[in-house]
């Protein structure tokens, strides 16, 4: 990948380095800091490493009648944001629409003055939810200037955000379609909940997950299911799912995902994961009707809080998908006491950062 920003923006620290041995590094980095578990060979999953971002937040930068996106600098050249051109690393449905877009904005005040951000999400099919955030009162009239920039872009949902207040035009969500092994998905993502950064590495995370439960016998519990990302598809592999998650946005979206994609198994609770954990210990009627024998969790960086992991480390088999070798590590040293790691598999969701997302299986050790 070629950017003009490299060496000046502070989200693709690794510039410096070809693909190949950003792939090489990271892999040897894991390796060498899991040593101590006794880990299966690692898999390396990995996709485009250009135009892989299905969302993206800039900040905007004002210089007299101009605007840019900008983005925060390296760490060594100290705080602040410098301009950018353009973004390689988003998908090609922001990609496109970016440059077009700040130059209607330029030529609109009501829309440019105290323009603060810009974030993009899109899905496969092109389509965007593109949500402005100003810091200034935001009225109502400001419905008229959107209703003629949605003239020119027909593919974009607007959001306005102003502290506190939200103006929606005209959804505040996406349907997007994952092909997973040979069957269409379909996914309702709300914008300002979590979704997978890195559409076509995600399709293979949730692929990999379907290949490391299809033998498992019992039913599956899942924490931080989000808008049922794994959950819908990984149904097909269990007689029942119980699935929970704190936003409750994202788990309207994880029932509307149910019902599209027809799958009758699932249940969705809205609740923390210490919350959920601490149904088990109450010997909850909710979860009377389970057998209780395999988890899958896929935490925010934090990784599992004390309740949490004491309540995973209770199933046989454990499916840990993180986004923070380091928490992954912490609570690995817990969960591999009674059982085996089985599968490790590295998904280069972030190309260009020294972010790395992991998998790792864990199966019961028979005594
Ligand atoms: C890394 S995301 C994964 C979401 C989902 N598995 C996916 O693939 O899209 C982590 C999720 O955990 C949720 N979350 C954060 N803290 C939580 C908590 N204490 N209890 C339950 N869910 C939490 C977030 O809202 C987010 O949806």
């Amino acid at each position: 990948m070629v950017c003009k920003s490299f060496g000046k923006c502070g989200s693709c620290v690794l510039w410096r380095m070809p693909y190949n041995e950003q792939l090489r590094m990271k892999s040897e980095n894991l390796k060498e800091m899991f040593d101590e578990f006794d880990m299966p060979e690692l898999e390396i999953i990995y996709g485009r490493d250009e135009h892989f971002r299905a969302r993206a937040e800039f900040r905007i930068w004002h210089e007299g009648e101009k605007s840019f996106y900008a983005m925060r600098k390296r760490k060594e050249e100290g705080r602040g944001v410098i301009p950018i051109e353009n973004c390689p690393i988003v998908d090609e449905a922001i990609y496109n629409v970016m440059n077009p877009l700040i130059t209607e904005i330029e030529k609109n005040e009501n829309l440019r003055f105290k323009l603060y951000e810009i974030d993009f999400l899109s899905n496969s099919k092109r389509e965007l939810i593109v949500t402005l955030i100003y810091h200034k009162k935001i009225d109502e009239k400001i419905a008229e200037d959107i209703k003629k920039l949605k003239e020119k872009f027909p593919e974009i949902d607007f959001i306005i955000r102003k502290k506190g207040r939200k103006f929606v035009f005209d959804k505040n969500y996406l349907i997007e379609e994952l092909k997973i092994n040979d069957k269409i998905y379909k996914y309702k993502i709300i914008e300002n909940t979590f979704s997978q950064p890195n559409r076509e590495i995600n399709r293979k995370m949730i692929e990999w997950v379907l290949q490391n439960t299809k033998d498992l016998k019992g039913d599956l519990v899942e924490l931080y299911c989000g808008n049922g990302n794994f959950t819908v598809p990984l149904s097909k592999n269990f007689r029942k799912v119980i699935a929970t998650e704190i936003n409750k946005e994202s788990i309207e979206a994880a029932t509307y995902n149910t019902e599209i994609n027809n799958a009758k198994n699932i249940t969705f609770l809205a609740m923390s994961a210490a919350e959920f954990s601490a149904l088990k210990k109450e010997n909850s009627p909710l979860l009377a009707s389970y057998d209780l024998k395999n988890v899958l969790i896929d935490p925010p960086r934090a990784g599992l809080d004390d309740k949490s992991r004491e309540f995973v480390n209770g199933f046989d088999n454990i499916i840990y998908i993180s986004c923070n070798p380091q928490t992954l590590k912490r609570d690995l040293t817990t969960l591999t006491k009674k059982r085996r790691i089985k599968a490790f598999a590295f998904f280069d969701q972030f190309p260009y950062t020294e972010h790395m997302e992991c998998g790792v299986v864990l199966e019961k050790v028979k005594n």
